[in-house]
């Protein structure tokens, strides 16, 4: 994707080893970009990494855990002083549900760990740097998960109920400062996230497309960027039923696998 007035030059993006993350990437790697990509896996980021330098984009890459506060820390902060970041896409998740045993603390622990903390981890560091300039754009993964919670994953739905909520409060504190915050709730998307899922996952979409919709979305600096809209609006709307009402029906939706 070409570099245009508003669309970001210098761009952070966790998780971009698989899945969401690279699918960003790779629509993101263009000629005179700079990306900034996150991941554990070395030979999978380094795959996407060549991608996106074949596409023209100067790419650093960064093998680190999203839990590791001070490793993050150092990383997204010489990253904005050596290319001052436009956008920063805190991408990086995992998710597991109760299977058939149900969901222990241990999972529950690294579910908030990587997509609470993680989120914390990432976006923390950057906002002093983009106040300063009085421009920036920061980009949370939730998911529709935290819309409605699903008794079949109680701890993602919860992780990210808790990192919309702190999109959506960061965006009104930072309204005035230049700095704008978008929160992404996506549906079921084709990635190996999914790929465990042994149930029917209704309008699940491919990455590439996925990814052009959250685009789209940054670039207009939504606040609540949701997707697809034939799954976001049911689920909004059931979200505002008493459980009472709901529980029947979501308490018996399929268990994802636990870790
Ligand atoms: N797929 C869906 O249907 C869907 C729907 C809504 C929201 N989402 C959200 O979208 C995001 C991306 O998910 P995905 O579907 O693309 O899954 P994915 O293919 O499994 O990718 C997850 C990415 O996160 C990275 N990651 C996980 N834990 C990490 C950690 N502790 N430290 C550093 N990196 C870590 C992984 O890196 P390594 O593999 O290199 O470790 C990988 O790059 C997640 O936040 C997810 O909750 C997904």
């Amino acid at each position: 994707m070409k570099i245009s007035a508003n669309t970001p030059k210098n761009i952070l993006i966790t998780g971009a080893s698989s899945g969401l993350g690279a699918a960003l990437a790779l629509a993101y790697a263009a000629s005179g970009r700079v990306l900034y990509l996150q991941g554990r896996k070395a030979e999978k980021l380094e795959e996407i990494a060549a991608k996106c330098r074949s596409r023209g984009a100067n790419v650093y890459t960064k093998i680190v855990d999203v839990t590791d506060s001070a490793a993050m820390q150092n990383w997204v902060e010489q990253a904005d002083k050596d290319n001052p970041l436009d956008l920063v896409i805190a991408n990086a998740g995992i998710s597991a549900g109760m299977g058939s045993d149900g969901e222990n603390g241990e999972q529950v622990r690294k579910i908030f760990a990587t997509n609470i903390d993680g989120v914390i981890n990432t976006i923390q560091p950057v906002i002093p740097f983009m106040l300063k300039r009085g421009k920036g754009q920061i980009a949370i993964m939730s998911s529709l998960a935290g819309i409605r919670a699903l008794p079949s994953s109680p701890a993602y739905s919860a992780s990210k109920a808790c990192v919309r909520y702190y999109g959506e409060s960061l965006r009104g504190a930072l309204a005035f400062s230049g700095v704008s915050v978008s929160v992404i709730c996506p549906g079921y998307i084709t990635t190996p996230m999914t790929d465990v899922n042994d149930f029917p996952m209704p309008f699940i979409m491919s990455p590439e497309k996925a990814a052009q919709r959250i685009i789209k979305g940054l670039e207009k600096k939504r606040g609540r960027i949701a997707f697809p809209l034939r799954l976001y609006l049911p689920l909004w709307w059931i979200s505002c039923l008493s459980p009472r009402l709901t529980d029947p029906v979501f308490s018996r939706l399929p268990a994802k696998p636990s870790l």
